[in-house]
């Protein structure tokens, strides 16, 4: 099929939705490929399951692929593209994992539907799956978007960057500090390596000795897990008391001195989030916040940044290059 059918195809999809052209950010919905690709979310899912069985570790991956795509210019799947100057080589983006999955989802999806279904849905899809596989909040996501013509240019916040740092970064993309707060809930699942966090545990700040902020007890385990000058790529759970499960343990979690990275152990104790923190933990009801409805609500924010038009988008044919 020649590229303009294409385009004429994924055209199609806007306007069984009775949407407009060429507004992307406010014409997502979560039906969006239901006439068009009915088998895409179930394609998705199965892709993604799959993995899971093979490689529990993969959902995690999959959830922070989203947050490193959608702040690299856009939820537009740009963090997929392989090439020297892709953002795949940066050096914060090497052990980010997960690419493969949506590969090998869009590779499912691509024969029933050409043309159709974009990379960065795909992902924000499969990233859906893996927060209910690891017994986060079932939702369906918004859909509608279109992927980038090059790599994007990102600004993450880094591993020892605190709150001051990282909530900047979330005004600039548009999120705001409660944002921050709840998607940084993520931190519930997964693992982080020493080389991260291996600057509170020996020598913090030139004091001679580890960050005072840390759980003497907990520090214990951190040293023997992360020896001083050892290679730095042992991994630990993000949330050592709920690790494969993502809730709202880890608040908890970090208000006891376990927060592995500066942001989660900044965070518990900064006076502008601490509040947030304790209640989303349940130690504090004075504001009512559910964590899973208002980790849904973020993660819809966090997806709907930097969106693409028809003029600077399109519909990738494979997730790694662009058309
Ligand atoms: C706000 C500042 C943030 C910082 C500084 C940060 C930093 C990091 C670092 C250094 C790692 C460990 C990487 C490794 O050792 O392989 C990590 C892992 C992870 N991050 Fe973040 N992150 C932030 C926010 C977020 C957000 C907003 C999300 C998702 C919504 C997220 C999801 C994850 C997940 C799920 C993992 C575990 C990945 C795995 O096990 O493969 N992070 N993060
Ligand atoms: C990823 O790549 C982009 C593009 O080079 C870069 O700006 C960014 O710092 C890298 N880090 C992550 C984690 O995306
Ligand atoms: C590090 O030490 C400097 C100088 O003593 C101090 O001003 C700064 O607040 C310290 N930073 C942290 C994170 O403790
Ligand atoms: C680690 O390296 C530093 C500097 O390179 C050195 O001063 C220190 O003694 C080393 N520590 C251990 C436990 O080997
Ligand atoms: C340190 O962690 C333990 C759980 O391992 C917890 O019971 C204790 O309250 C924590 N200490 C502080 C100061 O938070
Ligand atoms: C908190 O939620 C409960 C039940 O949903 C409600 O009755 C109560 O008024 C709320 N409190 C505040 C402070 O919003």
């Amino acid at each position: 099929m020649g590229l303009v059918h294409l385009s004429v195809l994924w055209l199609l999809s806007w306007q069984f939705q009775g949407m407009m052209i060429g507004v992307a950010g406010q014409a997502l919905q979560s039906g969006f490929y239901d006439v068009t690709c009915p088998s895409a979310k179930m394609l998705v899912k199965n892709t993604v399951e799959q993995a899971f069985l093979l490689d529990n570790s993969i959902a995690a991956a999959l959830i922070r692929l989203v947050f490193h795509d959608c702040f690299a210019g856009g939820c537009d799947a740009s963090i997929l593209l392989d090439g020297p100057n892709s953002e795949k080589q940066a050096v914060p983006n090497l052990t980010v994992r997960g690419y493969e999955v949506i590969d090998n989802a869009k590779v499912q999806i691509e024969p029933l539907c050409p043309g159709i279904v974009s990379c960065s849905d795909t992902l924000v899809l499969a990233a859906a799956i893996a927060v209910e596989l690891l017994g986060g909040p079932v939702y369906d996501p918004a859909l509608g978007r279109l992927d980038s013509l090059a790599p994007g240019n990102v600004n993450l916040p880094g591993p020892s960057d605190g709150v001051a740092t990282s909530t900047a970064m979330f005004i600039a993309n548009g999120l705001d500090q409660t944002d921050m707060i709840v998607l940084l809930g993520a931190h519930s699942v997964g693992q982080v390596q020493c080389q991260f966090f291996s600057n509170r545990l020996y020598n913090f700040n030139n004091s001679g000795g580890p960050d005072p902020s840390l759980n003497a007890t907990y520090l214990a385990t951190l040293q023997n897990q992360c020896p001083n000058n050892g290679t730095g790529t042992n991994a630990v759970p993000l949330d050592v008391q709920s690790e494969f499960v993502l809730d709202n343990k880890y608040y908890s979690t970090i208000m006891d001195g376990q927060g592995v990275l500066t942001i989660d152990a900044e965070m518990s104790t900064d006076p502008g989030t601490r509040n947030v923190v304790s209640n989303l933990a349940g130690r504090s009801t004075d504001l009512n916040i559910s964590f899973a409805s208002a980790f849904v609500s973020s993660m819809d924010k966090l997806s709907r940044i930097g969106l693409r038009t028809l003029l600077d988008g399109q519909v990738r044919r494979v997730c790694s290059a662009v058309n």
